[in-house]
């Protein structure tokens, strides 16, 4: 199951203040821009007599959004909560503005994305929101829910994930939409896989701290230069005139931009605001969604999405790679699409302009000095070229219809294979043409050298940017996106960054006999990331044979996969690795023995024993009879069968999941503890007390 974690509370370090300017309270920030007003009238990107209140929406807070956990067992009773809990007639009023109680999404499907018409900063001074904002602190940290702004929910939402695709996420981090695709595939409990890619190793290293799921690999390229992966058993086209397509269904390219359409959210941006961000982005935005596009398989769909209203960040992107494809993508109409959703047509022509909004007709028309900025994909190409290529299909989301952020959203389709350009086979004939460069033991060695040394003038520099940035911080702990491993698991991380190394075996016996590992298990799936072998990873079948073992996977800078099925034992016990809660969702069909059915009671207690210790007695005489031969270690408590009945006929919806709920325990002499941490034991606990 996707799942968030949070990080520890922060605090200054060392007693330390933040630097002077480092932060302003949002009151001070000006919301005004008349180079940006001047620039977006000028791009028509509003429709008319609709100007005033576009800009007026920007200018005001962001309301407070969430989503529910798809895959959530507690899906619909959390919604039931928020419907009769935490619901009251009429408004209450604040700073002058009444505010209606929270309301579910009207666009997004099945009530499964709710709103509070006011900023997350201002719900906790609300008495009538008091009891609301701790419940969503409750359900944030335990992953039932995610804070996650409405018009970000878009991109996945286009994206049409079946439960067994195969997903590429190219620029993922910090992660919110990349779980809600993962989710996707947990509810329906499908074979799909996401890889979850974003250039930035730290920002890809957070990922993997709060998407915990066997379904999902983090990986760390420049997405224009996301290696191209096959199944070792699929023939590659011998085509030399096309681009090889890879093994994606579905790719989603929510790339950097200048994000102007984040202005309620970050209102700072508003006295940034250049055109600068946009042009230099274009090209790589260009460049990350075909990279995509290639490595589409034909008839698959990618979603090309930015947070910016900048036409040359959104139309002229598109229709640069339409016209690059030559016919063999398409743009897709998805307007019968959550008719509930308003949206305006993509611009059919739009202006390239200069720092001061003054208008260039075409490229050459660029003095030459000013032109580095800027490339001829920028320009529109003629209307008539726009409306062939159904540029309208793709959607504008605008602040004002429905008081959300700004961002636009292009839903493509490959409908045959891309054919090579020019450049592209110039430049291959002369990768083929270089020999082979082998690298030498002693230069690599030394380039980890470098590298280690490289690292530790970065983490000086790293403290004294962490320590800025502690505040932002602790404003947005709860708010469902930065979220970060401690700096030592993160060093760990950067260290075997790249490394899964099979599990050297020792001990297989010992695990399949202690446990009753049954014959249809696959070891070879085990993995560990350090040559100690002391935890083993779990990695998904699918992972496994695209992403680790295929000849194209070599190329593949893999940050992490897999989840943690067995740990090396600290404690006194017969077998040298304990079984772990987090690989249990895929282990415990393969254990046939160390697996105790208990009472609904009994698995309560055990729960409560993350702070103290039970002792066996104060068990039931069944659990005790069950335990009372049984060797010390590690071991699986699950509902026996009239626990399983008494909450399957309470909540029906939930059957599969009550029959599957299991934790893991700590057999000891005359205890009992339980092997979870804290926030799992609070999902657990809330999930069968259906909170
Ligand atoms: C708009 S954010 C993505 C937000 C993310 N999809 C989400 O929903 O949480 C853009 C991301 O692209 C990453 N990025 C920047 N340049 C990139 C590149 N060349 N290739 C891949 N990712 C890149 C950034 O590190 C950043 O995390």
């Amino acid at each position: 199951m996707g799942k968030r974690k949070i990080g520890p509370k922060r605090r200054w370090k060392n007693n330390k203040k933040p630097k002077e300017n480092v932060w302003r309270p949002k009151e001070e920030v000006v919301r005004e821009s008349p180079l940006f007003e001047e620039y977006y009238k000028l791009q028509k990107i509003v429709p008319e007599g609709e100007w005033d209140a576009f800009i007026e929406c920007l200018k005001s807070d962001l309301p407070t959004t969430f989503r529910i956990n798809e895959a959530d067992p507690n899906y619909e009773i959390i919604k039931q909560n928020l419907k009769t809990k935490y619901h009251f007639e009429g408004t209450v009023e604040y700073e002058g503005q009444q505010i209606s109680c929270v309301h579910p999404i009207e666009w997004y499907e099945n009530e499964g994305a709710w709103q509070i018409d006011v900023h997350r900063k201002k719900l906790r001074k609300i008495e009538a929101f008091k009891e609301l904002h701790q419940y969503m602190i409750a359900l944030t940290l335990s992953g039932h829910i995610g804070r996650q702004e409405a018009v970000s929910m878009l991109p996945p939402m286009f994206l049409d994930v079946d439960k067994n695709d195969l997903v590429l996420d190219m620029c993922a981090a910090p992660g919110s939409k990349t779980l809600q695709i993962l989710e996707k595939v947990h509810r329906s409990e499908g074979n799909g896989i996401v890889i979850a890619n974003d250039a930035d190793s730290k920002r890809a290293y957070l990922l993997t701290s709060h998407l915990m799921s066997n379904h999902i690999i983090v990986t760390t390229h420049l997405g224009q230069l996301f290696p191209f992966l096959r199944f070792d058993d699929a023939e590659p086209s011998s085509d030399p005139t096309i681009c090889q397509s890879s093994v994606f269904d579905r790719i989603l390219c929510d790339v950097p931009c200048s994000g102007d359409g984040t202005l309620r959210k970050a209102p700072e941006l508003w006295m940034k605001w250049t055109l600068r961000a946009a042009l230099t982005l274009h090209p790589l935005q260009l460049a990350i969604t075909l990279q995509g596009l290639k490595l589409l398989k034909v008839g698959g769909r990618l979603v090309y999405s930015t947070c910016s209203f900048n036409p040359l960040e959104d139309e002229a992107v598109v229709m640069a790679l339409i016209q690059r494809c030559k016919g063999a993508v398409r743009i897709v109409d998805v307007s019968d699409r959550y008719p509930k959703l308003r949206r305006t047509a993509g611009l059919t022509t739009w202006k390239v302009a200069d720092m001061e909004n003054n208008v260039y007709e075409s490229f050459e028309s660029i003095p030459e000095e000013g032109r580095k900025l800027y490339r001829e994909t920028m320009f529109p190409p003629s209307e008539a070229v726009c409306r062939e290529a159904h540029i309208e299909r793709a959607m504008r989301f605008l602040p004002h219809h429905q008081n959300t952020g700004g961002f636009f959203v292009c839903v493509l389709e490959k409908v045959r294979d891309i054919p090579r350009s020019e450049k592209e086979v110039k430049e291959e004939e002369k990768e083929e043409e270089k020999p082979e460069e082998k690298e030498k033991p002693e230069e690599k060695e030394k380039e980890e050298k470098e590298e280690e040394e490289e690292k530790e003038e970065d983490e000086e520099e790293e403290k004294e940017e962490e320590e800025e940035k502690e505040d932002e911080e602790e404003e947005d702990e709860n708010d469902g996106e930065l979220r970060g491993l401690t700096k030592q698991a993160r060093s760990t991380a950067e260290k075997f960054h790249n490394a899964m190394i099979p599990w050297n075996k020792e001990g297989l016996e010992q695990i399949k006999v202690f446990y009753g590992i049954s014959d249809d298990f696959d070891w070879d799936l085990l993995y560990s990331r350090s040559a100690n072998h002391r935890v083993l990873l779990c990695v998904n079948p699918v992972i496994n044979k695209l992403c680790i073992t295929s000849k194209t996977a070599r190329k593949l800078k893999i940050v992490n996969t897999g989840l943690k099925a067995f740990e090396f034992n600290t404690r006194r016990g017969e077998c040298s690795y304990r079984v772990c809660q987090d690989g249990l969702s895929i282990i415990r069909k393969y254990m046939t023995k160390r697996v105790y059915p208990v009472c609904v009671k009994d698995f309560l207690h055990v729960l409560e024993t993350q702070k103290k210790s039970a002792l066996m007695e104060e068990f039931s005489e069944a659990t005790q009879a069950l335990l009372k031969n049984e060797a010390i270690g590690a071991c699986v408590f699950e509902l026996d069968e009239e626990g399983k009945k008494t909450l399957s006929a309470k909540w029906p919806a939930f059957k599969h999941y009550f029959d599957e709920l299991c934790c893991c325990v700590w057999r000891g002499d005359k205890c009992i503890n339980v092997l979870m941490t804290e926030t799992d034991i609070d999902t657990m606990r809330r999930v069968l007390l259906m909170e």
